[in-house]
């Protein structure tokens, strides 16, 4: 008998490629929306294996309805959607795609520093407002990069990836984490400091944490209260990392200068007041958005669930179910 596979998203042709057809039945969602959540927990019921996405919540209840279910490959390197512990108690492997989309990640985070310091989205908009400009010594000042401090908080694969390129901008990096990270150091003369020491000392502070229960609201009044009045920060992790309210507040307020947000505490419900701030570049959550990295997460994704059910280890899990 076939094992069925469901993809909560369309994904890649080269992906769907990998599928030996004649031993798969394969279904999906072919809406250009997340799949809803009646529908998931139908599908769920008779699937072998999913390919999901980081806005389908796989919890309990969903496992707990899915009695032939053997792997959840998310398409993302983030897990967070998903209740690992319980997957694992259900024997259940849940699959990532790490690696592929660091650099890709990397790269939007630099875009979001430069957006931020010199204002790009705002001078955009002014511009297609078609009112008359000219050049003038005080249009639209931002701020520099060379001399500046970067602060990396999280400083994994994607927070390394991103203070790399520090120094070609003349930056010095400073990088709260649990360990200290010495190659990275010796690349970038990077300094290891406490939490407080980076947001104090840092202009741009970028969060590269994953979301835990212990990492949410990391970034909340307090910890923006630390930081400059010149500085800005980046959030290219996950929402709720950052109290949206403290933040919002203190972009009102200027208690720091700026922000980049590519993720929100609500995704993807942006908070009201932020759509009313021209000190904060919105992106919806396009990280790891290329076609080169969104092929490649699709690729590995389908690669990682056909292991799991065709009882091979799968490059990237999360989890050793028992
Ligand atoms: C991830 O993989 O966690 C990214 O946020 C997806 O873009």
């Amino acid at each position: 008998m076939k094992r069925r596979i469901y993809l909560t998203r369309v994904i890649s042709d080269e992906a769907m490629k990998l599928i030996p057809r004649q031993k798969y039945e394969i279904d999906f969602n072919r809406l250009n929306r997340p799949v809803s959540r009646d529908e998931l927990i139908k599908q769920v019921k008779t699937a072998n294996g999913i390919l999901c996405m980081l806005a389908d919540r796989i919890d309990r209840e969903l496992m707990d309805k899915a009695p032939y279910l053997k792997v959840v490959s998310n398409y993302a390197v983030g897990v967070d959607n998903v209740d690992v512990a319980y997957a694992t108690k259900k024997g259940i492997t849940v699959t990532n795609t790490p690696g592929v989309l660091t650099e890709t990640t990397a790269e939007l985070t630099w875009a979001l520093i430069f957006a931020v310091a010199r204002r790009i989205a705002e001078a955009d908009r002014f511009v297609r407002k078609g009112e008359f400009w000219i050049w003038s010594p005080a249009l639209l000042l931002g701020r520099n990069i060379n001399g500046k401090t970067l602060g990396i908080i999280g400083c994994g694969r994607i927070g390394q990836t991103v203070g790399l390129k520090a120094p070609a901008f003349g930056m010095k990096v400073l990088y709260y984490n649990r360990s200290r990270q010495p190659d990275f150091e010796a690349k970038t003369g990077a300094m290891k400091t406490s939490l407080s020491a980076l947001l104090k000392q840092s202009d741009f502070v970028c969060l590269h944490l994953p979301l835990t229960t212990q990492t949410k609201h990391f970034i909340g009044a307090k910890e923006l209260k630390l930081m400059k009045p010149t500085a800005f920060i980046i959030n290219m992790s996950r929402g709720p990392i950052v109290d949206e309210n403290a933040l919002t507040q203190a972009l009102k307020t200027k208690t720091i200068a700026g922000a980049g947000l590519d993720v929100y505490e609500k995704e993807p419900v942006v908070h009201p007041e932020l759509l009313k701030l021209d000190n904060v570049t919105l992106l919806p959550h396009l990280g790891s958005a290329t076609v080169e990295t969104r092929t490649q997460m699709a690729i590995i994704a389908m690669e990682n669930l056909l292991a799991v059910l065709e009882g091979r280890k799968p490059r990237f899990a999360v989890n050793t179910p028992q």
